[in-house]
């Protein structure tokens, strides 16, 4: 039977395309995988491989034809065969219904009719990065909103995590920058040391700044604010006990949960901070009042590898135990690989798969037992052992059973539109199942909620969210890495570019880290953009949109980058990518 050829679609933002040229006319033998037509694009040019080999029977639309997506612009089939006598397309398509939600959290749409009279009421749990911006973005869309918060404005980003922690970071980086750099670049410093009493007082004066900026931007949007804790009592009822002991019941047309995560401790014997108080979290490694001469980190994640630099570089003795077999799965092990080497050399000692088994209580500190995949026993004393092994949701006091919330042991089941099974009530951020847990994350997925709240049709796209990993020198990622192209067998071209032959990264550091790039290898569509080096979590951005818009390295080529800037590298690595370097020897 006669196989249609139809306009394809290449990439997410393509509707339809100009037939430039047809390689093949009417009567023609054409092979499977012959250059069949070429098509262009506002974006890009492509040529066409037929899908199926046969007799090129009949061209529906000739050469300087512009056609839509999916159309039917040819026909292939055996010589002499005839052809259905419609052109096989069906009837213009409805709008595509929204992807259902998962099984566990179908709701209705009827949550996100905005109310008829009055204002809707939104009732936001949790003022983290997720919160405060689904509560900004809710009262922007006209609705009447309040945040309930039990501790602070900012949630676990400005007071416990990111912030505090690139803040310390920073001063780590001086002070490092200023060891290592300042004689060689002609700036003599003498006795420099950490004071690391206003290391913590900056990064808290940071932290504070921020925070009050919040309760600014609550107060420009008329955003009210209560200070207590909230608990479902019934499906959109919430009931609000106050910082002052007061309970108060709402019963909102719609509310966001936004509680976060607290950190999770491993059921390891003696790790608990009750039993043993060298044993920290995160939290209390921000919190220190001296710096430590000793410190075991347990699980070479991103909170442990970025605290196990901080503190490296103030002078602490660091070993980090990892249960898998590399560090940093969710990165390109190529970027890794820099991070690791460097703090390496710094000191740090790095022991993967090695398992903990327990932490004994000793007069230094902790001393930490494992076993390593030779079933060698292994100890490491110190005076501070941070366990880093992940975070777990924060929603075990919000009694989800009352409202019906669908979860996976605390983590609530949501839809791509960040609705739960219970019509009206949303979740983002941390505390939702599934999603990586990021600031940037929670605050996506908060205007998400808040605009399919007040009736815009919104989708969370994870496709887009890079990760940053804040050690030296930093690390950022976004889309595929090149194992998972491989696992998917995918047809890819890998483009490197190292920062050594970038003026600016060598003034900045020296010259330490990669630009890698993967893209499809037909097209050229960028798949992964993975960055170690100096500014690394900024330029990512850069492949963030990149994979956004479907770009192709051609037009990352053409794009004429700032020199001398880092940015350059991410042009350059797109040039290795298509064999074409300029500067580098060729490969
Ligand atoms: P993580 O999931 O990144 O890393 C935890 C590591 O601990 C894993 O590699 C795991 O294999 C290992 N581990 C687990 N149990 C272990 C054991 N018993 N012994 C040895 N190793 C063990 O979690 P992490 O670092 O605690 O971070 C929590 C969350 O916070 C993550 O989702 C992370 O993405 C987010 N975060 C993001 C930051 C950023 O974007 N820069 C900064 C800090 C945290």
């Amino acid at each position: 039977m006669a196989t249609k050829v139809v306009m394809p679609t290449l990439g997410l933002t393509m509707t339809e395309g100009t037939i430039e040229e047809w390689k093949a006319n009417e009567g023609d033998k054409v092979n499977k995988g012959d250059v069949l037509f070429s098509v262009s694009t506002d974006k890009l040019t492509n040529d066409i491989e037929a899908e199926e080999s046969g007799t090129l029977l009949k061209v529906v639309h000739p050469a300087g034809s512009v056609v839509e997506c999916k159309k039917t612009i040819a026909w292939i089939g055996e010589e002499g065969e005839a052809i259905p006598e419609d052109d096989g397309d069906e009837a213009p398509a409805e709008e595509a219904a929204p992807e259902a939600a998962p099984a566990a959290a179908s709701a209705p749409a009827t949550a996100s009719e905005p109310a008829a009279d009055g204002k809707k009421s939104v009732v936001v749990i949790g003022a983290g990065p997720g919160g405060y911006v689904a509560a900004i973005r809710a009262a922007q869309l006209g609705a009447d909103v309040t945040v309930v918060e039990q501790e602070y404005l900012g949630g676990t980003c400005l007071n416990v995590g990111c912030i505090p922690t690139k803040s310390i970071l920073h001063s780590a980086e001086l002070y490092e920058q200023v060891k290592s750099q300042a004689a060689n670049i002609g700036v003599d410093v003498e006795g420099v040391s950490v004071n690391f009493g206003q290391v913590m007082k900056h990064k808290s004066e940071v932290s504070a700044q921020l925070v009050n900026g919040i309760g600014g931007l609550f107060a420009a949007n008329k955003i009210t604010k209560i200070d207590g804790s909230a608990a479902f009592t019934g499906e959109k009822q919430l009931e609000v006990t106050k910082a002052n002991g007061s309970k108060e019941t709402l019963n909102p047309d719609a509310i966001i949960v936004a509680s976060g995560s607290v950190n999770a401790t491993p059921p390891i014997p003696g790790v608990g901070k009750d039993e043993n108080p060298a044993c920290i979290g995160s939290t209390e490694a921000l919190e220190l009042e001296e710096i430590p001469k000793s410190m075991v980190v347990i699980g070479g994640g991103v909170i442990g590898l970025e605290l196990a630099c901080a503190y490296a570089t103030f002078g602490t003795k660091v070993e980090v135990v990892e249960a898998l077999d590399k560090m940093l799965p969710i990165l390109d092990q190529d970027i890794v690989a820099v991070g690791v080497s460097h703090l390496e050399n710094m000191g740090v000692g790095f022991h993967l798969s090695c398992t903990v088994q327990e932490v004994e209580k000793t007069a230094v500190g902790g001393k930490v037992k494992c076993v390593d995949k030779d079933g060698n026993n292994l100890e490491f004393e110190a005076e501070k052992v941070l366990v880093a092994v992940g975070r777990r949701s924060n929603t075990e006091a919000l009694n989800l059973d009352a409202a019906g919330i669908k979860n996976d042991r605390g983590r609530i089941l949501v839809n791509d539109k960040m609705q739960t099974n219970v019509p009206g009530v949303y979740a983002i951020g941390d505390c939702v199942f599934g999603k990586a847990m990021l600031a940037h994350t929670a605050s996506a997925m908060g205007e998400v909620a808040a605009e399919n709240i007040m009736g815009i049709e919104a989708e969370y796209d994870q496709s887009t969210c890079p990760s940053c990993v804040y050690m030296e020198p930093e690390a950022a990622s976004v889309g595929m890495t090149e194992d998972e192209a491989k696992a998917k067998g995918l047809d890819y071209k890998v483009g490197k570019f190292p920062m050594m032959a970038n003026g600016k990264a060598i003034i900045a550091n020296g010259g330490e880290g990669l630009v890698k790039i993967i893209a499809d290898s037909k097209y050229g569509q960028v798949l992964g953009v993975h960055i170690a080096g100096p500014r690394a979590t900024d330029l990512i951005a850069e492949g963030a949109l990149a994979i956004k818009v479907e770009a192709t390295l051609d037009e990352l080529i053409e794009t004429i980058h700032s020199h001398p800037t880092i940015s350059e590298t991410m042009r350059e690595a797109a040039l290795d990518a298509e064999g074409r370097v300029i500067h580098m020897p060729p490969r």
